[in-house]
């Protein structure tokens, strides 16, 4: 399975901060805000990744990331060169998907739970239609809305509905299998201009091939949308990582525990970071083995 992260867009909610640096490379706490979105991909076990941005953006990723290499991954960078929709992220890059499957995830959405990791790299294997993840929320009408049947199965899916039909968010993170890049092609924008990617997993549903797993309870599914959403952020990675003194999205050392990269390695880049807390966090993991 190929990933695909999409980073673009204006920001302008969060104006006047995004005027000068692109959302998704804002702090959240002790890293960068790509970390996070990132991170969920290579939980699930996917190394080989494509990240799009805009043509101003697109180097500042880069020089953030690089090819990848030292972390066990394959990084690709792609542009954008206007917000199009989430869908568009297909289109941009059905070359790296070739006739593979593929893992889209927001550039702008935390995820953090228990067993995250093997639910991904389950829904991951085989994949047979899309697989959508649904978080309840208090406000779905901000979002994409699922809706389910008394057995708990996906019924009908909108977009930022006036009226939501369940209080189910659709969050920013979609498998599908390698149908979707037919399904991109036929697309058309919707009455707000963009190619929105509630469209294609529709599709997915009204072939009954769409599948919804709900994130319950004890699970934290994050939007950074807002100046305070983004403060909020910053405060439970905080907490979370002061009160068990593990952190949350270290790259290096999901790079090192997925078996991309070896202890060693995993060490000498928490050497290179040294100076901060989060590089002494890489070193002493791997210290402790
Ligand atoms: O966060 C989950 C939600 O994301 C879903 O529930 C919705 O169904 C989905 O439409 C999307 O809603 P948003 O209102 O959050 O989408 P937004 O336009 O804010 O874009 C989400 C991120 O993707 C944001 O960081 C900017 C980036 N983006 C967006 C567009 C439209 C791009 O990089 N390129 C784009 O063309």
């Amino acid at each position: 399975m190929k990933g695909l992260i999409l980073a673009g867009g204006h920001g302008t909610r969060l104006h006047p901060i995004t005027l000068g640096v692109s959302k998704q490379l804002l702090p959240v706490y002790d890293k960068p805000m790509i970390y996070y979105p990132l991170s969920v991909l290579m939980l699930a076990g996917i190394t080989d990744i494509q990240i799009i941005s805009s043509p101003d953006d697109l180097p500042l990723f880069r020089r953030l990331l690089r090819d990848g290499s030292e972390l066990g991954l394959s990084l690709s960078y792609a542009e954008q060169d206007k917000p199009r929709g989430l869908a568009d992220a297909f289109r941009i890059g059905a070359d790296h998907i070739g006739d593979d499957s593929v893992a889209l995830v927001l550039g702008d959405n935390i995820f953090h739970g228990p067993g995250f990791s093997g639910m991904l790299q389950g829904s991951a294997a085989d994949i047979d239609g899309c697989v959508l993840f649904g978080y309840p929320v208090r406000d779905p009408e901000r979002y994409g809305v699922g809706e389910v049947d008394a057995r708990g199965r996906l019924v009908g899916l909108e977009e930022k509905p006036a009226r939501p039909r369940s209080n189910l968010a659709i969050t920013g993170l979609y498998l599908y299998d390698n149908t979707v890049l037919d399904i991109v092609r036929d697309l058309r924008p919707s009455a707000r201009g963009e190619l929105e990617i509630t469209d294609v997993n529709r599709v997915y549903l009204e072939r009954g091939r769409a599948e919804l797993i709900s994130l319950g309870r004890g699970f934290v599914w994050l939007d950074t949308g807002t100046h305070d959403a983004l403060t909020e952020a910053s405060q439970y990675v905080q907490i979370l990582e002061h009160r068990q003194g593990v952190r949350i999205a270290c790259l290096e050392e999901i790079a090192w525990r997925m078996g991309f990269i070896d202890q060693e390695a995993c060490h000498r880049l928490g050497r290179r970071l040294a100076q901060s807390p989060y590089g002494q966090y890489v070193m002493e993991v791997t210290a402790a083995g």
